[in-house]
């Protein structure tokens, strides 16, 4: 058993669980919150949607361990959100319900989109939605719903009505984990300089132990960029276009992005930018990419900085993960292990290249991001 401590609708909790409890199991079972549903505890239907760290995710494919430290909010805990009221009473009155099994979730996710997008029209909220599944409403009383509240937000006098109420008014919540230091490297030069609505954005950088006209000219070479990163497979290419297949595992969820991209590099500048796309077919999620990135010389001309800037649209089931801080983390495991395995490849490092795993094990990766937010939670308590 594991001792863990989270602040849920509020309320500080601390309990002792099982590594490989989900946290809707914890939620429902061990704190008696049945209104998180479980439908197809998967990650595909999107019933078990609660906030974490303020941001939708799936409870039924997140371990209660890996909560620990963060504050999680569940359908009870909207009961004096004005908001969540309006939500409420506009699905009512658009009839956006029936059994109502996914309500709950459904309700999360539609106050977070009309938050994010007040300008959110049918297509967008019905594609922001595509990741919760209702089987007996035909969602048409459902996108109703949700776009007369967004109309509503749209309107400053409304956005002012639904403030979030004061926290004072709540017990001292649990202190989450420190969050982590801004980076100080600029991001990407060819990057746009604003994210586009409804995208998001992730700068990363790492050093490679090679002069920047030996990165630039690896960094070209396809076929060992996608040796270099997990899970990548490359199927063809040519001088400027790729394309290929990114697999992913994340517990029961697996994913296998097929798509292309096309590449432009300026040489003058050493900065180069991959425009992307990519469906994964099984969970129906789809994906747009630009990947920005900007090589500046260190230690002399010996080292090369690599600063990159990923601007991503993820929609579909898996789209509830993208916009968590651990897929921030787990973002930066995924380019830390690119950097070691290109250092070998260039014979930087202490071996050949590795052989690429034939899947990116985002769960392995997962648990080191979850034991280095534990290690700097201890440490930020000492
Ligand atoms: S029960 Fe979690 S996504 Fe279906
Ligand atoms: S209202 Fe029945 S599943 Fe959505």
């Amino acid at each position: 058993m594991t001792a863990i401590s989270l602040t849920v609708n509020g309320h500080a909790v601390s309990a002792e669980v099982e590594p490989r409890t989900h946290l809707a199991d914890f939620l429902r079972d061990q704190l008696r919150l049945t209104g998180t549903h479980l439908g197809c505890e998967h990650g595909v239907c999107g019933a078990c949607t609660i906030l974490i760290g303020g941001v939708p995710a799936r409870s039924c494919i997140t371990y209660a361990v890996a909560c620990d430290g963060l504050e999680i909010r569940t359908i009870e805990g909207f009961e004096d959100d004005a908001l969540m009221a309006e939500l409420r009473d506009a699905f009512s009155r658009e009839h956006g319900l029936q059994c109502g099994f996914c309500t709950a979730g459904m309700l999360i996710s539609a106050r977070d989109i009309v938050q994010r997008f007040p300008q959110a029209d049918e297509r967008r909220i019905r594609t922001e939605l595509s990741g919760n599944l209702c089987r007996c409403t035909g969602y048409v009383g459902i996108v109703n719903a949700v776009a007369s509240v967004a109309s509503r937000q749209a309107e400053p006098a409304a956005r002012a009505a639904v403030a979030p109420p004061k926290a004072a008014a709540r017990p001292a919540p649990v202190q989450s984990a420190p969050a982590a230091p801004p980076r100080a490297e600029p991001p990407a030069a060819s990057a746009p300089e604003t994210v586009r609505e409804g995208w998001t954005r992730i700068d990363e950088s790492f050093v490679i132990a090679a002069p920047p006209a030996t990165v630039w000219q690896a960094l070209a070479d396809f076929p060992k960029v996608a040796a270099c990163l997990p899970g990548a497979e490359l199927t063809e290419h040519d001088a400027r276009a790729v394309k290929g297949r990114l697999r992913v595992k994340l517990g029961p969820m697996a994913a296998s992005f097929a798509g292309s991209a096309t590449v432009q590099r300026d040489e003058t500048a050493m900065t180069g930018i991959a425009k992307g796309a990519g469906t994964d077919s099984g969970s129906r999620s789809r994906t747009r990419g630009e990947l920005a990135y900007r090589l500046t010389p260190e230690a002399g001309g010996r080292q090369t900085r690599v600063a990159v800037t990923v601007d991503y649209d993820l929609q579909g089931p898996l789209a509830q993960f993208s916009r968590s801080n651990l897929a921030r983390d787990f973002a930066g495991r995924v380019v830390a292990e690119f950097a070691a395995n290109l250092n070998r490849a260039l014979g930087a490092g202490d071996a050949q290249p590795a052989a690429a795993p034939q899947s990116l094990n985002a769960l392995g990766l997962l648990w080191s991001v979850i034991w280095s937010r534990l290690k700097q939670l201890i440490a930020w308590c000492r």
